[in-house]
């Protein structure tokens, strides 16, 4: 008899990891990160010099292809995006049957997947070219469907994209503007929206990039593959944290802004309740992310003379846990999510829209990840293993008798 897990790399041995604290699933050469000095590098490149220096566009094809792009690679680039951005027009349909109150992550979820019923023209992963118009069609058709979501949830009209501005900026229009008024677009806002989707735009092998990984591993297509990642960072533990954060905030603020009483209950095992915003898998130190964002939002309030209760909230519950022998023995510190909140409020993101930014900047990071699984030679399907703990073999007993 052949022993079949000892076929093709396999030991015999199941490693029992559960939430794979330490197994990589993959080899990759996109994001360096080290949690215990709080590095972050995209394609070599540090986080804090990407985030001072770059356009999210210029960030994307890096990620993408590898390399900063040269200016006429990044005219390109952007001049091809730009030729996506509408949505096929049966594609509002879709809207119409969703309710007003549905959530913007149930939305962007569901029109990614049915991208791939209107492109059918690009869904082989196997075929470069088809994979190239996918990844463009994507990046530029994120913005739109996230920006129609946020209407459809009051009944305003859609606003087309214009395709003079840039990425950021035509986004904040579609969300904002109202048709027949003239609209200017807050360069400020601009630059806050760009830092924050650059610093959002890959994180190795969290939940949501696993998961377009292990999705695309079955050699689905790229549009069903982020489908499924939208839906995985739609959870609360995840990119959904940001959402449960500003919540969080708020709870405080309206139960008389006790942040001591908080920390406690955050401690109380029993009460279920974590300081959202706080601890990750990886960084053990500080976020890297939670540092940059921290600064520009200190920058945005401060420049446009903006007093936000949340912040100062926020700042007095982080001094609280990190002086809290609880938080500082298990290395909890503020996450990426901690602070964007205050800074997407400052623009006028509504709450619900949060996680749904967090999926227009994460998106490059999860192409790039499905674009370099399917460069592999060594791709399988993904298929981890299980330690069976359920009845050994039981005889069957017939409906009438149990
Ligand atoms: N508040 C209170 N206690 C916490 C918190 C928190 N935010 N985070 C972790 N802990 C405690 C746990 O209860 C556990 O305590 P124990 O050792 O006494 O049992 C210990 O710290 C380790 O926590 P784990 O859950 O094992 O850590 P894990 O690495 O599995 O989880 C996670 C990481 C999910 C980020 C967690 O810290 C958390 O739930 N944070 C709040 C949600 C959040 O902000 N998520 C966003 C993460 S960043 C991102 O996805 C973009």
């Amino acid at each position: 008899a052949v022993d079949i897990s000892k076929l093709r790399g396999g030991t015999g041995y199941i490693t029992l990891d559960e939430g794979y604290v330490n197994t990589g699933s993959t080899t990759s050469a996109i994001t360096y990160l080290d949690g215990e000095a709080g590095i972050l590098r995209y394609r070599g490149y540090p986080i804090e010099e990407l985030a001072a220096n770059c356009d999210f566009v210029e960030v994307m094809y890096l990620l993408i292809y590898g390399e900063l792009p040269t200016e006429e690679q990044l005219t390109n680039f952007r001049n091809s995006i730009r030729r996506h951005t509408m949505l096929h027009e049966d594609m509002r349909s879709f809207y119409d049957g969703f309710p007003r109150d549905a959530h913007p992550m149930a939305i962007l979820s569901s029109v990614v997947s049915a991208l791939s019923t209107f492109y059918q023209d690009s869904l082989d992963p196997h075929d470069p070219q088809q994979v190239e118009v996918s990844i463009h069609r994507l990046l530029a058709k994120l913005p739109t469907i996230a920006a129609y979501s946020y209407k459809k949830s009051f009944g305003q009209p859609f606003i087309y994209p214009q395709n003079d501005l840039s990425y950021c900026e035509n986004f904040l229009q579609m969300m904002f503007a109202v048709p027949s008024e003239p609209f200017h677009v807050d360069p400020d806002f601009v630059d806050a929206l760009n830092l924050l989707l650059i610093v959002h735009a890959d994180h190795e092998q969290n939940c949501s990039t696993s998961t377009v990984r292990m999705v695309g591993s079955a050699d689905a297509n790229l549009f069903a593959s982020i489908s499924a990642g939208i839906s995985a960072l739609w959870g609360p533990l995840h990119g959904g944290a940001n959402e449960a954060v500003v919540n969080m905030l708020e709870e405080i603020i309206e139960n008389g802004g006790d942040v001591d009483k908080y920390v406690e209950l955050a401690k109380d095992k029993q009460s279920k309740v974590r300081l959202m915003g706080f601890g990750h898998r990886v960084y053990k130190n500080f976020d890297p992310r939670a540092t940059i964002i921290k600064k520009a939002c200190d920058r945005l309030l401060d420049k446009l003379d903006i007093k936000d209760p949340l912040f100062d909230v926020a700042q007095k519950l982080e001094h609280a846990a990190l002086n809290d022998e609880y938080f500082v023995q298990r290395k909890l510190y503020p996450n990426v999510d901690f602070y964007s909140g205050v800074i997407y409020r400052a623009i006028g993101i509504p709450v619900q829209m949060f996680t749904v930014l967090f999926a227009m900047g994460r998106l490059p990071g999860w192409i790039a990840h499905w674009k370099e699984m399917h460069g592999s030679k060594t791709k399988r399907i993904c298929r981890p293993r299980q330690v069976y703990t359920g009845e050994t073999k039981r005889e069957f007993i017939p409906i009438e008798k149990r």
